[in-house]
């Protein structure tokens, strides 16, 4: 990893790597959120000085229910806190309570240009899943991202492999503002993980798992009941060759070996030791109780937390007020660069 801390940031040299991530509250959490993401967020904690915030505004590039949102985005920081994101040890709160997330938005769009904008996948996926709804804000949404990290001045992201391109754009935002303006932004790196950075469907292994494919068994949700899961990786779809190992033109185990070595520690290696000589059902079994055993323990405490909502609630106005405090010098300082009266 190269460090990209800029001469302005170097004012306290002692100063650990800051990382910020997000995830969208929008419906269920999959097991691609974990694997490629949350699990990540959890382990970087102990190491970093980290910020994590549910990206709600980001939530609203497609049309929602306002209750339902709601609802959403504290069932998503249950979630979270009950996979082991811990508000003592890192900041985490909402992107709508940090009002600096918008404003540095509106700032960053104008240094976005519109043939950026229009390469971004996720862009031309949404758009085409929501032709009736092609909103500005569909469009804009990586300069709101970019905001999300630059007003932290994170130093890594972690994030799925689908982030990846959204990344490179707020890099090349940040390094266009620096030219521009002289040191004011950290370039951040992603931070990617080998495996399960990006997790597949079961049922069609060459499009990534999401919770918006209306086929319900090709994704599992975290709060998916054990025997569910179960059901869902029995169903998986495999190759005829009946023989677990990682090789080309076998997507659907790939993806359910990727899946287990993320779950078990185990190598690839270790894995078509384990099952030379067995079946593909002995292999869906495993991996089905390797997802059970890291997901039942979260469902149990995700249970507990949500009951009560004004815990929750008050646990992210305290994060929003630390966030609030870093993310005003950001803003100051942006502001101040660009012209504009505060
Ligand atoms: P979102 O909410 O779609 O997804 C949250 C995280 O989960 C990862 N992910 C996956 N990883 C592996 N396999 C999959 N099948 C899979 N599906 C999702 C995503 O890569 C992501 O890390 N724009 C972001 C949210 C965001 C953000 C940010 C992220 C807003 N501001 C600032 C980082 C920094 C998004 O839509 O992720």
């Amino acid at each position: 990893m190269e460090n990209n801390t800029t001469v302005a940031e170097k004012t306290a040299p002692e100063r650990k790597k800051r990382i910020f991530s997000a995830i969208q509250p929008s419906g269920q959490m999959t097991l691609g959120n974990y694997l490629g993401a949350i699990r990540n967020w959890v382990t970087l904690q102990d190491e970093f000085d980290c910020i994590y915030a549910t990206a709600n505004l980001h939530a609203i590039t497609v049309r929602q229910d306002p209750k339902k949102l709601k609802e959403n985005t504290t069932n998503l920081f249950a979630l979270l806190i009950a996979a082991g994101v811990d508000p003592e040890k890192c900041i985490f709160f909402h992107q709508s309570q940090v009002s600096a997330h918008a404003e540095l938005s509106w700032v960053l769009s104008t240094y976005t240009q519109f043939g950026e904008l229009s390469r971004m996948t996720q862009f031309k996926d949404k758009s085409a899943k929501h032709a009736d709804n092609i909103n500005a804000g569909l469009f804009t949404y990586p300069a709101l991202m970019a905001a999300d990290i630059l007003l932290y001045q994170a130093d890594m992201v972690p994030v799925g492999a689908d982030q990846k391109q959204h990344l490179e754009l707020t890099r090349n935002v940040a390094e266009r503002f620096n030219g521009i303006y002289g040191n004011t932004f950290v370039v951040p790196e992603p931070y990617i993980t080998k495996t399960a950075a990006r997790v597949m469907s079961l049922l069609d292994p060459s499009k990534k798992m999401s919770k918006s494919d209306p086929n319900t068994k090709s994704f599992i949700l975290m709060v998916d009941e054990p025997a569910t899961i179960m059901k869902k990786f029995r169903s998986a779809v495999t190759d005829s060759e009946a023989s677990v190992r990682y090789a080309e033109g076998k997507d659907g185990i790939n993806n359910l070996m990727e899946i287990y070595a993320a779950c078990t520690g185990k190598t690839f290696e270790q894995i078509e030791d384990e099952f030379r000589g067995k079946g593909y059902g002995d292999f869906k079994t495993a991996v089905g109780e390797a997802v059970v055993a890291q997901l039942e323990p979260i469902q149990i405490r995700y249970k507990e937390l949500i009951k009560d909502r004004k815990y929750l609630d008050e646990l992210s106005r305290k994060g929003a007020e630390n966030a609030a405090r870093i993310a005003k010098r950001t803003i100051d300082k942006v502001y101040k660069k660009v012209g504009l009266v505060r």
